[in-house]
């Protein structure tokens, strides 16, 4: 697969590429997990499984708006998880799509009520009883804020308390005579916006460190409201409107999740993967900086197609050749505090972050104003040479002001 650069492990189980998808946009079926698996994400995951297929909100239920260029596009769903049901993602066709790409498959759950989930994990068990080479892992998702009536598990702690006590009791994630290993487990947070919840959710994630072996953080901003001006109402159907915040608008918070996180769990063995508004190399590396050992890629894979993984991993493989970093341990939640840039430097032009698109929109515009003023000149110049009055009349009207 290339250098090596981007090669990491999470949870226990090692990945060729750091970059993977984020369970949602384009999981739901074989053919797109098929895509997944023959780019270059690191893994594939699934879209969050019920125990039955269900079809979702009404539509329209996502919808997106670009911010700018170098940028993920903001986005906004409400799905109310559409999904295939539990018994099609362990499906022969699919586990075997995946398989035949050599992509680690991880499994992701959303269970209704915890009842549903723990009777998911029998079914994943089964199949891992069988060969646990067809399963890597299982990502619990808590926080799902997209099912009217239901709310977010991951912030009422004493209910994700409940629900991490009992699926860490699961067989599937201890130790058995049928089972060869144990199945590494991901428990996927909401974001968390005050200092006592980060602490709250990583107190109870090391409670059960010996099952939990990852968190990804974060899921979507749940019950947001886009407003669409132009017709006066709201930009999706489902909820009244609201729906989960996603893409760009989420990059900084998902940021500070998992540095929060990071700082919370580094040494314990609990991994921190990092998804939220990632739509290049350089979003990618400031996760990691802040401390992921991997990065998940959500709206920019709905945008973009599978082949946003070849691109961002090529982006991000470019940018740590060019700052001479051979692998992501060595820059790996290093994010330096503030500090005044030394010597009197001045702070570097433009804006933090900015992608390469952003930057080459920017000087493409200078180039074009340079170009009109040059213009200009050479027209000012061969009229006075010529002697054309009218544009005289204007140049000494426009100098003598
Ligand atoms: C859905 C949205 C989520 O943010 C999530 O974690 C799972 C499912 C959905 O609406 O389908």
């Amino acid at each position: 697969m290339g250098s090596g650069r981007l090669e990491t492990v999470v949870g226990g189980i090692a990945l060729e590429n750091a970059v993977y998808n984020a369970s949602g946009p384009r999981t739901g079926r074989v053919e797109a997990l098929r895509k997944i698996g023959e780019s270059r994400a690191g893994a594939v995951v699934s879209k969050s499984a019920t125990l039955v297929s269900q079809s979702g909100n009404p539509f329209p239920r996502y919808r997106e708006d670009a911010l700018g260029a170098g940028r993920a596009p903001g986005s906004i769903n409400s799905e109310g998880l559409p999904n295939e049901g539990i018994d099609y993602y362990l499906s022969g066709s699919v586990v075997d799509a995946v398989k035949a790409t050599g992509k680690p498959y991880i499994v992701s759950l959303s269970g209704l009520k915890l009842a549903d989930n723990l009777e998911m994990l029998n079914r994943v068990a089964e199949v891992r009883d069988r060969d646990p080479t067809r399963i890597a892992g299982v990502e619990l998702n808590l926080a799902c804020p997209n099912i009217p009536g239901k709310p977010t598990v991951a912030y009422d702690f004493e209910q994700m308390e409940d629900v991490l006590s009992q699926v860490a009791e699961h067989p599937l994630f201890r130790s058995s005579k049928s089972s060869s290993s144990k199945c590494p487990l991901g428990v996927k947070l909401a974001p968390y916006f005050d200092v006592p919840h980060f602490d709250r959710a990583a107190e109870l994630v090391l409670r059960h460190k010996d099952v939990v072996r990852y968190v990804v953080t974060t899921n979507t901003i749940g019950n947001a409201l886009v407003v669409d001006a132009e017709h006066e109402m709201a930009a999706i159907a489902p909820k009244g409107g609201f729906g989960g915040l996603g893409g760009g608008y989420v990059k900084q918070t998902a940021l500070a999740n998992v540095k929060a996180l990071y700082d919370r769990l580094e040494g314990s063995g609990v991994d921190v993967v990092g998804v939220g508004g990632v739509a290049s190399g350089t979003d990618a590396f400031e996760l990691i900086l802040c401390g992921a050992k991997a990065v998940q890629v959500g709206t920019t894979h709905w945008t973009e197609g599978a082949g946003c993984f070849d691109r961002i991993s090529a982006e991000l493989d470019a940018l740590m050749k060019k700052k001479g970093y051979a692998s992501i341990e060595q820059f790996r939640g290093k994010l330096k505090p503030y500090s005044k840039p030394k010597g009197g430097a001045k702070q570097p032009k433009g804006h933090l972050g900015e992608g390469d698109a952003a930057r080459a929109e920017r000087l493409a515009l200078a180039v074009k104003r340079m170009h009109a003023l040059v213009m200009l000149l050479v027209v000012a110049l061969a009229a006075t040479a010529m002697q054309v009055p009218a544009i005289q009349v204007l140049i000494e009207g426009l100098s003598s002001r």
